[in-house]
Order: C-alpha cells, then sequence, then structure tokens
C-alpha cells in the first residue's frame, strides 16, 4: 500500500483524482469502479471541476458501481445508482447507459449478482476501483465473517452499517434497508488498482486493521494488504490509531521527493 496522510478532504480529493486522471492519461477508455457515501463526494466534486476544465472526459469510460441497498424503490434518492448519477456520472459526459451497479430489484437477485460479476469480467476487469470503509471494516458491503474470496453476491447488513447510515435517512435506522447487493471481495481484489479515502477518528480503528492487522474476516478490508497497488488517502483523524503513522509520513514524503 502507497499511505499518504494529509491535512483536508480537499488534499485526499486532489490526490484521488491525480491517480485517476494518470489511469485515464495511460487508457482514456478505462473502467471505472465507483463507491458511495460520504466519502468519495469531494473526489467526485474534482473529477467534475477537472472535466469542465477540459482536463479529463469519461467520454470512453464504463463504470461499476461496488454495491446496492435491496429494498428501496428504485428512484429513491437514497439508491446507490441515483447517487452515483447525481455526484458523477450525471454531471459529465459519460454516454447513456455507460454507468452500472449491481441490480437489487430483479426478482432473483444471486443471479443478477452473478451476471454482474461476468459483466465486469467482460469488460476486461475494473482498471481502478475507488473504496471508502465502513467503520466495522467493511468495503463495498462486505461485512465481517465473509469470505474473503467472494464474488459479487446478497449480503445482510451489520446493526453498526445501518447505524452509520441512518445519517442518509432522516436518523431512522428503520428506514436503512437490511440488504444488500455487493461486489465481493474476490471481486474487488481482482481490479487493476485502488484509491481508498477515508476520514474522520469514526474510520480510525478500521483503518489500523485495514494496515497494521492480520488479515482476516472480521476486517474485510484486510484482504487488501494482499493487492500490490492500493493509494490509500487518510486524514489525521483516520490515521491516529495507526503505530507506523510517522514512518508512513516520511515514506510518502520521500518517495515524492
Ligand atoms: C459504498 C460502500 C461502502 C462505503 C462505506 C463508507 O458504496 O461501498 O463501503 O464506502 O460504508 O461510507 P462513508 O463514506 O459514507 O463513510
Amino acid at each position: 500500500m502507497r499511505i499518504a496522510i494529509v491535512s483536508t478532504p480537499e488534499e485526499i480529493a486532489r490526490l484521488a483524482a491525480d491517480r485517476i486522471e494518470e489511469v485515464y492519461r495511460s487508457k482514456p477508455d478505462f473502467v471505472l469502479g465507483l463507491a458511495t457515501g460520504s466519502s468519495p463526494i469531494c473526489l467526485y466534486d474534482e473529477l467534475v471541476r477537472r472535466y469542465e476544465a477540459g482536463e479529463i472526459s469519461f467520454a470512453k469510460v464504463r463504470s461499476y458501481n461496488l454495491d446496492e441497498y435491496v429494498g428501496l424503490p428504485k428512484d429513491h434518492f437514497e439508491g446507490y445508482m441515483n447517487f452515483i448519477r447525481r455526484h458523477l456520472v450525471g454531471r459529465v459526459d459519460m454516454p447513456e447507459g455507460a454507468a452500472h451497479g449491481p441490480d437489487g430489484w430483479c426478482e432473483d437477485l444471486d443471479e443478477g449478482a452473478r451476471l454482474y460479476d461476468e459483466a465486469i469480467k467482460a469488460e476486461g476487469g475494473i482498471d481502478i476501483q475507488v473504496l471508502g470503509i465502513g467503520s466495522d471494516g467493511h468495503i463495498g458491503f462486505n461485512e465481517p465473517g465473509g469470505s474473503l474470496t467472494s464474488r459479487t453476491h446478497v449480503g445482510v447488513l451489520t446493526e453498526q452499517t445501518r447505524r452509520d447510515n441512518a445519517r442518509f435517512f432522516d436518523g431512522d435506522i428503520d428506514a436503512v434497508p437490511t440488504h444488500c447487493v455487493t461486489q465481493g471481495i474476490g471481486t474487488i481484489m481482482d481490479s487493476k488498482a485502488h484509491v481508498f479515502m477515508a476520514t474522520g477518528k469514526g474510520k480510525a480503528r478500521a483503518v489500523k486493521e485495514m494496515i497494521e492487522g492480520g488479515v482476516s474476516q472480521r476486517w474485510p478490508a484486510t484482504a487488501l494488504q494482499y493487492h500490490d497497488d492500493v493509494l490509500v488517502l487518510l486524514d489525521e483523524d483516520a490515521a491516529s490509531e495507526l503505530e507506523l503513522k510517522d514512518f508512513y509520513k516520511e515514506v510518502w514524503e520521500k518517495e515524492r521527493a
């Protein structure tokens, strides 16, 4: 992992956008994996800014979301495809039909999940995946206890995740779906590169486990320790429990010097 600990969300957004732009420069028709939630919003705003400035184009990009709730009406404001349209794909030059997400509405959700995984493979895989992390260590919606080689599947959300996400549902945990369809850890690990973003004290324990803990199903994000292209972008609060924080800062500065 390459680890950057910086002071502002704006700096995280800039570094994340730089990494995505790097992929775009070498492959303008790249496949982009997208996360929802609050962490990547500043990145999406920065990508839109660069698009408007003529620095990046999404005209040849296909995007694949990490996950989707099961049980929300398709037009629900907090549905993840709607989130992605609102924050990124509806604001750039991505053609209609180029943005994809797991199907949380089909009759056979397992089959829908399998087809989603196949669709990603048929693209030749995701070139760069945007990731956030749940306070319980999930990436995508891969909650603790799930297989570290899973493919896209239907999952159950922990109470912790539903409590965390209640802020998007007027604070009402009962309004947060109990189920989801998510790319599996195996699917995520197939992505050629990752840009990971976390801010705030609430993520500090999960970030510590992800970087310095033993690889285990208890903290699903630890699987990323086996990926050789992960850019981890943290603010001081999210990095606050890291034992080797000063060393990571030194490495980052020396590598960029
Ligand atoms: C969202 C996703 C989740 C979030 C995580 C953090 O598509 O896959 O893993 O990245 O729940 O959410 P925020 O950024 O809202 O704290």
